[in-house]
C-alpha cells in the first residue's frame, strides 16, 4: 500500500523553498506540504521567548493536522532557537537548518568567512559552538539583515528590487574590521540563497556563498530510505498560517517548486 504521509517543510514565510528545491530534486515522488508562517513573519526580529513560545506550539498543530512523516525546519532563526525543544515534543523526525559554517570553513582560501543570518540567528550561543567547532582557525564575521529577508519575499512576489540594497547590506559584512579577507560567506537564512544572484553580483569582489539546502535534502532522503510512496506524482500544497502575505502574487513562484495548491491553516 502507498503511503501518503508527506514531508512537511515550515519556515516564516519563502526562505524554506531554497530547502525544498534540492530536497524535491532528489525526491519526486515525495508530497509535500509547505508551511509559511505569515502570521508569524518576519521572525529575525523577535525574541528569543517569541520565538521559543511560538514555533513549537505551531508545528504540534501542524504535525497532528497533516501527519508528516517528517518536518523540515526550514528556517535557521526558528532551528537555532527552538530545534532541541521541537524534538523533545513531537515523535518524528525533525531536520533543522542551521548555519553551514563547516562547509564555509573547509573552503575558505583566506580563512575569513562570512555568517550573514536575520539578527535574531547571528547573535545565537548555537553559532558561538558552530564557528568554536568548525571555524577556531578562521576569523568569523557575522551580520544580521531584516531587509535581505524582505527582499526574497518582494522578489518572490515578482516586484523589481534594486541592487544597491544588496550591496548596502554585503558592506555591513564586508566593512568590518577584517572584512576585506573574507572570501566565503554562509547564507545562514534560508531566504538568501533565494536573491543569491543578486548577491553575487552587487559583491565588490569574487565572493563564494554557501548554503546547507543540498546536506538537507540528502539527509531527508537518508531518514526516508526504504519508505513508500504515493502512486502519483508528489503533491505539493503551500499552506499560510495568516496575516497580509499577499498570497495571490506568489502563486507562480510556488508553483515552479511544484506547490500548486495554496490554502490558509
Ligand atoms: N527564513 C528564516 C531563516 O532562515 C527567517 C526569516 C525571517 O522571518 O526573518 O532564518
Amino acid at each position: 500500500m502507498s503511503d501518503m504521509r508527506p514531508i512537511l517543510f515550515f519556515d516564516s514565510g519563502v526562505g524554506g523553498l531554497s530547502v525544498l528545491g534540492p530536497t524535491r530534486a532528489l525526491l519526486p515522488a515525495a508530497p509535500f506540504v509547505y508551511v509559511a508562517d505569515s502570521a508569524g513573519f518576519p521572525y529575525g526580529t523577535k525574541s528569543e521567548a517569541e520565538i521559543a513560545a511560538r514555533v513549537p506550539a505551531l508545528l504540534g498543530r501542524l504535525a497532528e493536522r497533516y501527519r508528516p512523516r517528517l518536518i523540515v525546519i526550514a528556517c535557521n532563526t526558528a532551528s537555532t532557537i527552538a530545534l532541541a525543544a521541537v524534538r523533545a515534543a513531537l515523535d518524528l523526525p525533525i531536520v533543522g537548518t542551521v548555519p553551514a559554517i563547516k562547509p564555509a570553513a573547509a573552503i575558505s582560501v583566506t580563512r575569513a568567512i562570512g555568517v550573514l543570518g536575520t539578527k535574531a540567528t547571528v547573535r545565537q550561543p548555537y553559532v558561538d559552538d558552530l564557528t568554536a567547532r568548525f571555524a577556531s582557525d578562521c576569523l568569523v564575521l557575522r551580520h544580521g539583515s531584516a531587509e535581505l529577508v524582505e527582499l526574497a519575499e518582494a522578489k518572490l512576489r515578482g516586484t523589481a528590487t534594486d541592487p544597491a540594497r544588496y550591496a548596502a547590506v554585503l558592506d555591513g559584512l564586508l566593512s568590518q574590521p577584517g572584512g576585506e579577507r573574507i572570501d566565503t560567506i554562509v547564507n545562514a537564512c534560508t531566504h538568501f540563497p533565494l536573491v543569491e544572484a543578486e548577491l553575487t553580483a552587487a559583491a565588490p569582489r569574487a565572493i563564494r556563498f554557501v548554503d546547507g539546502s543540498a546536506g538537507i535534502a540528502r539527509r531527508v532522503a537518508t531518514l526516508t530510505q526504504g519508505q513508500e510512496w504515493p502512486d502519483a506524482a508528489g503533491e505539493g500544497r503551500a499552506v499560510f498560517t495568516g496575516g497580509n502575505a499577499d498570497i495571490a502574487a506568489l502563486a507562480p513562484a510556488l508553483a515552479r517548486y511544484g506547490l500548486n495548491r495554496l490554502e490558509p491553516l
